[in-house]
């Protein structure tokens, strides 16, 4: 009798779940499936973890899509390219991958859904795990001055220090791109500048107000998550980076107008001649309003991937459908999947969501640094 230990067997539990969904999904026949779940189990027994194949990586990567119950945009989730880096070693070859990830989801503005996935979880050799210490591989920097404002994007004031820290200096512009910062293990991390053409901006203007590009608003047209796990069968990849395009609230809703982020919503209700004396000329909601359709209009024009947030809500509810077509249920959170303009103008509002997390999955993990 060969003795497990509980971290083995429920790697083992979760492994075989994985496998058999994975398979069936893939219309594998029966024996199929029998022989890969004794191999990954033999795996398990002597090693304590077990290696993917190329297929299921592409396939577990786009079920952590399918279960994201905080995105919108999951009707996509077949269409996602799987880069695989997992024999990346070094920070060096890391940056390559990621350049080249850019590259192909960036296609000159025809944004692809992409993921590139590095080397698993290692609990034995952990100081060579690698990690991308950057939340997004494009996010501009935030420096505060000394009175206490932010110059640049202040959800990235505690991030750009440790920039600062390991000898980058920024512009000082409210839009510098930060550079990667990728470290294997608890090594000090080293920080590589993202080539302009691989970082694409996109400089604000509005459909009839020719005096809003003097706000001299911009943003980058690729939202790359870079923070965040991949879970897989009981696998984790703690860098896998992965992109989708954006949905325009969330630039003209959250990150140029929050109060805690770029704070746009006076000066461009003041540059519209709205009536910022009283609330109730709802000032805010019509300089929000402006600020989206600027937004929605400028990557139209710049030839750059976006969705407005009805057509999202719209293929949401395909999505839906094409899930209980396949027979499956969806999971959701209600309070992520409304977006943060006009809400109740979409379906998404008026029902409720099981948020049950299912695996594989994307998940948080503590950042490698210290705030
Ligand atoms: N909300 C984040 C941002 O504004 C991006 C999250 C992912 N978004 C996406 N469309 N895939 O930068």
């Amino acid at each position: 009798m060969i003795e497990l230990t509980l971290e083995q067997q429920q790697l083992m539990d979760r492994a075989d779940a994985f496998i058999r969904q994975c398979y069936q999904e893939l219309a594998r026949d029966e024996v199929e499936i029998e022989r890969r779940i004794a191999e990954v189990m033999q795996q398990i027994i002597r090693t304590g973890a077990y290696e993917h194949t190329t297929e299921e990586l592409t396939h577990g990567a786009r079920l952590a899509w399918r279960n994201s119950n905080r995105c919108i945009g999951r009707l996509f989730w077949q269409s996602l390219a799987v880069l695989d880096a997992r024999d990346a070693e070094t920070a060096e070859t890391a940056v390559e991958a990621i350049f080249e990830h850019m590259a192909y989801a960036t296609n000159d503005g025809r944004v692809r859904p992409a993921i590139t996935i590095f080397a698993q979880e290692n609990k034995q050799s952990h100081g060579r795990n690698l990690r991308i210490w950057n939340h997004q591989l494009v996010r501009y920097a935030g420096y505060e001055q000394p009175d206490g404002s932010v110059v640049g994007d202040p959800h990235s004031v505690p991030f750009t220090r440790v920039c600062e820290s390991l000898g980058w200096r920024g512009k000082g512009t409210p839009f510098d791109v930060l550079p990667l910062v990728i470290g294997a293990g608890d090594e000090t991390p080293s920080f590589y500048e993202i080539p302009d053409e691989l970082a694409l901006q996109v400089p604000l203007t509005h459909p009839t107000e020719e005096r809003f590009a003097s706000l001299g608003l911009q943003w980058y047209a690729v939202p790359f998550i870079s923070d965040m796990a991949l879970e897989i069968g009981g696998i984790r990849y703690p860098a896998a980076p992965f992109n989708g395009w954006y949905m325009g609230t969330e630039i003209g809703a959250r990150n140029l107008s929050d109060a805690s982020r770029y704070n746009m919503l006076r000066p461009i209700a003041e540059l519209f001649g709205y009536d910022m004396t009283t609330n109730t000329s709802l000032w805010k909601d019509r300089a929000l309003v402006e600020l989206n359709a600027a937004v929605l209009h400028s990557y139209k024009r710049a030839g750059v991937s976006i969705v407005d947030h009805h057509t999202a809500a719209e293929q949401f509810g395909r999505f839906e459908q094409q899930e209980h077509a396949a027979g499956r249920t969806i999971t959701g959170r209600w309070s992520w999947l409304i977006p943060p303009m006009s809400p109740s103008a979409t379906p998404i509002w008026h029902r409720g969501f099981d948020n049950t997390e299912r695996e594989p999955r994307f998940s948080y993990q503590p950042k490698p640094y210290s705030d």
